[in-house]
């Protein structure tokens, strides 16, 4: 019998301490949307300083681009590192030691401006991607494991929630009366400090994950007083037998690697989907959004583009917990296609605002609501569902090695958006838009003949529609399988 788990106060500061580390991959994510005029004003001042002439444009826009971007490059990197900190020090601890990255990218992002180097500023964005790559891995596991199971799924949302709430706090803070000014903008980058000083003072209040000191460490009895706590009752034998259980089966089942992983027939359709969907959450263009949306909003001439941009984070935040409330309820692969397809129309009604912008009066409207329909659709779907595939298309073999290859394309996309997307918007002008409505269509046929549901079905179930191969029998197959299974839902 599963013990009806309930909320102490250890839980909910164990998470809470943890959700802070979400707020800050979103703030930093966020916060170089609004204020990117004013320091580009200053990268133009520090090159003028320097060589005695004003930055060139192209110049400008590669040095720009490479700070939004350099952060995915760092998130790559930390985000691959992860498995290096938690079996070794420990879940808690490993949050504990990511905060002198924290602390580091504070000091360059906030000083760069009095030390008159853009340099600095740039290393820093890496540095704090980094901080975010690691976040991201350590806090979903360390509030998986410290909740009972009844509670794991909604406390797990939290971490989702946390990272909206920070890309809107960013957005809020980066208004010109607030930060996004000449004079406090290396505050608004540098008041990630406080967060991480925050955090710091919390976590050696909270206790190390139990799964670790059991599994990771064989420490019975300290998992056993840490459970206590954390439950608030003194039988926690359910609790360790769950986890002694799920241990066991990690054994039974060997860890894959990741060369294994490709090399096997077994695992290759699996992998290739489970890529094409981390491909459509970062080429969907909602990056482009989030690091450069002020932008777009000014060339859309919307009056007040940054409150614009404040709105679609507003939206952003609604749509994630609406998101909460349908994805245990609805297929994921129903939801993925109808946030595709969603988003693709809005990027068709973005190009058609931002190319009769001229001719026609209210287009900047149009462009709004454009936008925050594009960002509603991608929580809908492409936000959330590729992370819940991987781990539903791999079972606990296979799975850290899955995440790992999902985390880099993840990443590398996201690079590669944030990146290149200034300039192709330079040389597309008002069609840049056109591009994302392509690929998202391509991903929407992608996972209509080959994403299998994976709501309410085994692995064993998964893997073996893989084998029977892809003709369309299959497919039709699968087609009713999934309707089927709705209707079960409806049902229940
Ligand atoms: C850089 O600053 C100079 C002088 O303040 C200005 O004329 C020029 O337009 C600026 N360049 C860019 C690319 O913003």
């Amino acid at each position: 019998m599963e013990s009806e788990g309930k909320m102490t106060a250890r839980l909910m500061l164990a998470v809470c301490t943890a959700v802070i580390g979400s707020l800050q991959f979103g703030y930093n994510t966020g916060v170089i949307n609004a204020p990117q005029e004013v320091i580009e004003g200053f990268y133009n001042a520090t090159w003028l300083e320097r060589y005695n002439e004003p930055i060139p444009e192209s110049t400008l826009t590669s040095l720009w681009s490479l700070s939004v971007a350099i952060f995915s490059v760092g998130g790559m990197v930390g985000s691959f590192s992860v498995g290096l900190f938690v079996n070794r020090f420990g879940r808690r601890n490993s949050m504990l030691m990511a905060n002198v990255l924290a602390f580091l990218a504070a000091i360059l992002m906030g000083f760069s401006k009095l030390a008159v180097s853009f340099e600095m500023l740039i290393i820093g964005r890496f540095v704090v991607g980094l901080y975010c790559g690691l976040t991201t891995g350590f806090v979903p596991m360390y509030v998986g494991e410290v909740s009972p199971t009844s509670l794991r799924g909604a406390l797990g949302t939290l971490h989702q929630l946390g990272v909206v709430v920070g890309i809107l706090i960013a957005q809020i803070f980066g208004l010109k009366p607030i930060m996004g000014n000449d004079s406090l903008w290396p505050f608004l980058l540098g008041c990630i400090f406080i967060p991480a000083i925050l955090q710091c003072i919390m976590l050696p209040f909270c206790p190390e994950s139990p799964r670790f000191l059991l599994i990771n460490r064989n420490e019975e009895d300290k998992a056993k007083s840490v459970l206590k706590k954390l439950r608030g009752t003194t039988d926690v034998s359910s609790d360790l037998q769950e986890m002694k259980e799920e241990s066991r089966q990690m054994m039974r089942e060997k860890k894959v690697t990741i060369l294994e992983l490709f090399r096997s027939p077994l695992y290759r359709q699996p992998m290739f989907i489970a890529i094409i969907l981390q491909l459509s959450q970062q080429l969907s263009g909602i990056n482009a959004v989030f690091y450069y949306s002020t932008m777009i909003f000014q060339k859309a001439q919307v009056e007040q583009p940054v409150y614009a941009t404040i709105g679609a984070g507003i939206v952003n935040t609604a749509f994630t917990v609406v998101s909460l409330f349908v994805v245990e309820r609805a297929g994921r692969r129903t939801l993925h296609l109808i946030g595709l397809g969603g988003m693709a129309v809005c990027a068709i009604l973005m190009t058609i605002a931002l190319a009769l912008l001229d001719s026609v009066g209210g287009m900047s409207y149009l462009s709004i609501v454009a936008i925050f329909g594009f960002v509603a659709f991608f929580e809908i779907g492409p936000g959330p569902i590729p992370w819940f595939i991987v781990a539903e298309l791999f079972s606990q073999g296979p799975r850290p090695a899955a995440i790992a290859v999902a985390g880099l394309s993840n990443w590398t996309s996201n690079f590669i958006v944030g990146m290149g997307f200034q300039y192709v918007e330079q040389l597309c002008g008002a069609y840049v838009f056109i591009i994302f409505t392509v690929l998202l269509l391509i991903f929407f046929v992608f996972t209509y003949f080959k994403v299998p549901e994976t709501k309410g079905r085994t692995f064993d179930e998964i893997a073996s529609e893989f084998r029977q191969g892809e003709g369309q029998m299959v497919k039709q197959a699968e087609e009713l399988n999934s309707l089927g299974h709705n209707a079960d839902d409806s049902q229940v």
